[in-house]
């Protein structure tokens, strides 16, 4: 069956790629590689023995989606691609609203063209704003956003929602991921942020590998257990097998899904700072900083509806998300930067 992936070359969609060819469907892939690398489908035929077919463009061109839709006969789509940067959408409001927003309606009109009425769509967490109470249903309100990157997926939320009432033979799934980290553990793919990195376990990778020399951690003064923020930080490789989950049980079925994928567990950053060092064998050094603005004390998901419906729960932990992160840094320490 083939799907197209919209955004297959970056983090999270290159190791869906992977695990999507190994379950024996056929990922077509386009990415206007602004935040990642072609050398990534070597990567991917190194570990599958299959070269996905890539088409290098934008989502928000819809001649060019017009034009691959017409040479295959696609099932579905999962759609990654969007910029991702919380600060930077502060800074960039617009563009974080023409990729995210206007690049899925976009995508939406040209699968209309052609007939697919299927679409998986990255969500976040970051919808749930700051959780009255956790861990976080998916009935639980959404909406109350801090930053125009939440806000984007929001939005699309809300359209494809809109949509889906307008066309209920379609099958629209919402997966609202909690934080992912990790890295396939032939250490060949991984996490590659461009510049300082925003999140937590490629800083804490950077500074282990001696990229950076210490890590801010942002608040300690938190209500948890050590006083530092907590998430639900989930494994990259148990994410990719979440959309392969509902791909195969509701991504033919029409309906409007919505589902989170998490662990169900929280870790603070000294947790997290302490099994990595466990991981690489070597101390990290931090200090504490105060708080990020916009940042949230703790956040973890419910996972039952996940579990129930789509037979699917994470299994990794949290020794195995460090001990891959680990190995992906150790052997690639500037990430795909130095092999494009
Ligand atoms: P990523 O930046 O590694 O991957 C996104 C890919 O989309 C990149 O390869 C990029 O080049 C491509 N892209 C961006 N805009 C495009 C456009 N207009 N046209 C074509 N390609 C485009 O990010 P990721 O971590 O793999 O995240 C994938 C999706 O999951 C994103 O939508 C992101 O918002 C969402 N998400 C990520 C996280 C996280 O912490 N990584 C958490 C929640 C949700
Ligand atoms: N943190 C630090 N130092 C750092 C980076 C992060 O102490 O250098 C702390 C944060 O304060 C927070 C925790 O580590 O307590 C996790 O922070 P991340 O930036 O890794 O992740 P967030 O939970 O802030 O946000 C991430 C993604 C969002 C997504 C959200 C929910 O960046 O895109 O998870 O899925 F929306």
């Amino acid at each position: 069956m083939e799907v197209l992936v919209t955004g297959g070359m970056g983090y999270i969609g290159s190791h869906t790629c992977v695990q999507m060819i190994e379950a024996g469907f056929t990922p077509i892939i386009i990415d206007n590689l602004c935040n990642s690398k072609f050398v990534v489908l070597d990567r991917i035929e190194a570990l599958t023995q299959v070269r996905p077919l890539f088409y290098q463009g934008d989502i928000r061109d819809e001649s060019f989606l017009d034009h691959v839709f017409s040479q295959h006969n696609i099932q579905a789509v999962i759609h990654f691609a969007g910029l991702k940067a919380v600060g930077e959408s502060v800074s960039q409001p617009l563009a974080y609203y023409d990729n995210n927003v206007t690049g899925s309606l976009v995508l939406v009109r040209a699968m209309c063209k052609a007939g697919v009425k299927s679409i998986i769509f990255s969500s976040s967490a970051t919808v749930y704003g700051d959780p009255e109470r956790v861990p976080i249903t998916e009935e639980s309100p959404i909406g109350a956003t801090t930053n125009p990157y939440g806000r984007s997926k929001f939005m699309v939320e809300a359209c494809l929602s809109d949509f889906f009432h307008a066309q209920p033979d379609w099958s629209v799934t919402l997966l609202r991921y909690f934080n992912p980290v990790g890295a396939h553990p032939s250490g060949t793919m991984g996490e590659d942020p461009n510049g300082l990195p925003n999140n937590l376990m490629p800083f804490i990778a950077q500074v282990a590998v001696g990229r950076r020399e210490k890590l801010s951690v942002f608040g300690q003064d938190y209500p948890t257990v050590d006083g530092t923020g907590v998430r639900d930080y989930i494994h990259v490789m148990d994410l990719a097998d979440g959309h392969l989950a509902a791909l195969n049980a509701v991504g033919r079925q029409a309906g409007l899904h919505i589902y989170n994928l998490g662990t169900g567990n929280g870790a603070s950053v000294l947790e997290m700072v302490d099994a990595f060092s466990k991981a690489c064998g070597k101390s990290i050094p931090y200090e504490i900083c105060p708080r990020r603005p916009g940042d949230i004390a703790r956040c973890w998901a419910a996972t039952a509806k996940a579990e129930k419906e789509l037979g699917w729960k994470a299994t990794r932990t949290i020794a195995d998300m460090t001990a891959d992160t680990w190995r992906w840094q150790s052997h690639h320490p500037q990430g795909y930067q130095s092999e494009s």
